[in-house]
């Protein structure tokens, strides 16, 4: 490089860092969210654009047990990132994996609203946060970066922790590969599973529907012959919703044993073995599910198994950007 070109940059560099200090910081910039291909536009909310510097705050407080009145957990001492965000020692959890999509959450859909609602709901009913464990000043900055303020209220962490949940994305695994065209993405096996599993003869497509493979509504799929009073039925009081549970997406599945909302399965042959067989009459059974089970062959199941094994996208359950954040 010629001393003139040096002398340029470095006049240029000056400008530049000129320009950065002397002009106020306006509103924090939204974050351009890509979305994986096919996937449904993502409910967004006008009072809260996500962005880079709410999302970090969002993933601060996911991992900081501050948020506990007590010091004793954060959402991430259940929710494992390694497990698509659920845990196999807790009991019924749940997955935080595209949930910017869901209107309902909890197995029996015991709250309804939009996921900064459902985030205030767990920040101030489920966590009873107390704000002034929060206001730290390393955490101040952090929330006067995200809203303009250093101002710490349940509701920001609540919304923070929104924008987070919106990059928790996951669309990643060879089952997408293989739908964007890459038809070597999938074996045989799993391919055949994915015939079937689309198939108007084990009807799984029906409920864990579209790209996120759930429908986010509450089907009763035969576990049980008594279902009065349970599942969604104890919250709505009508009992045409008894036994129905919110559909479970099946991205990750593999990571998220033990199934279904009470844990009563602990591997996926056990699953698909139900549905090949083990499906119970009841007032309020699904007309999907057939009483006896689809009757699929050992080979069907196996088949199926293989095909919801692909559905675990590695690239999601590793990504540094959803891990702890660096101290
Ligand atoms: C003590 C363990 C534990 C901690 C800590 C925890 N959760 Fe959960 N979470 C659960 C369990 C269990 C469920 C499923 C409960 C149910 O459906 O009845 C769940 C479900 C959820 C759901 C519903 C998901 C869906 O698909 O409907 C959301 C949202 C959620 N948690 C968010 C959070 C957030 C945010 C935090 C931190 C503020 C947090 N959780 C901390 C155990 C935990
Ligand atoms: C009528 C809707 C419906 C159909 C059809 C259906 N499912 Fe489900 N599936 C659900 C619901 C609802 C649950 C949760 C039930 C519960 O916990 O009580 C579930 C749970 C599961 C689970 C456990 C997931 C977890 O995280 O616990 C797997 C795996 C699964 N289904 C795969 C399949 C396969 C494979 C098929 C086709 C053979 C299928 N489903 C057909 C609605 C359906």
């Amino acid at each position: 490089m010629s001393a003139v070109d040096a002398r340029v940059l470095a006049a240029l560099a000056l400008a530049l860092a000129a320009a950065c200090t002397s002009t106020d910081r306006g509103p924090p910039e939204p974050l351009d969210e890509r979305l994986p291909a096919g996937f449904p536009p993502m409910p967004v909310a006008d009072d809260n654009p996500t962005t880079v510097e709410g999302v970090a705050l969002g993933r601060q407080l996911y991992y900081d047990v501050r948020l506990s009145p007590d010091g004793s957990r954060a959402c991430a001492s259940c929710h494992h990132q390694a497990r698509s965000f659920s845990s196999e020692s807790v009991t019924g959890i749940l997955p935080h994996v595209n949930l910017a999509w869901s209107r309902t959450f909890l197995w029996d859909g015991g709250f309804e609203g939009t996921l900064e609602e459902a985030m205030i709901m767990e920040v101030e009913d489920f966590f009873g946060t107390d704000v002034v464990l929060l206001r730290e000043p390393e955490l101040e900055a952090m929330f006067d970066a995200a809203f303009g303020t250093g101002e710490v209220t349940t509701r920001r962490a609540a919304y923070a922790l929104a924008q987070f949940q919106r990059t928790m994305v996951s669309g990643g695994s060879r089952f997408d590969a293989y739908l964007e065209g890459d038809a070597g993405a999938l074996t045989a096996a799993e391919q055949r599973g994915v015939e079937l599993f689309y198939s108007e003869r084990a009807e799984c497509f029906h409920c864990h529907a579209t790209r996120l493979l759930t429908d986010n509504a509450f089907h009763n799929i035969g576990l049980d012959a008594e279902v009065t009073g349970s599942g969604r039925g104890a919250v709505t009081g009508d009992e045409r919703d008894d036994g129905r549970w919110k559909t479970p997406t099946l991205r990750n599945v593999a990571m998220t044993a033990p199934y279904m909302h009470d844990d009563r399965f602990a591997t996926l042959e056990e699953v698909v073995d139900f549905y090949a067989e083990g499906v119970v009459d009841s007032a309020t059974l699904d007309t999907l599910v057939p009483i006896g089970g689809y009757r699929l062959s050992a080979g069907e199941r196996a088949d199926l198994v293989a095909f919801l094994r692909a559905l675990t996208d590695d690239g999601f359950l590793t990504d540094p950007s959803l891990g702890p954040p660096a101290r």
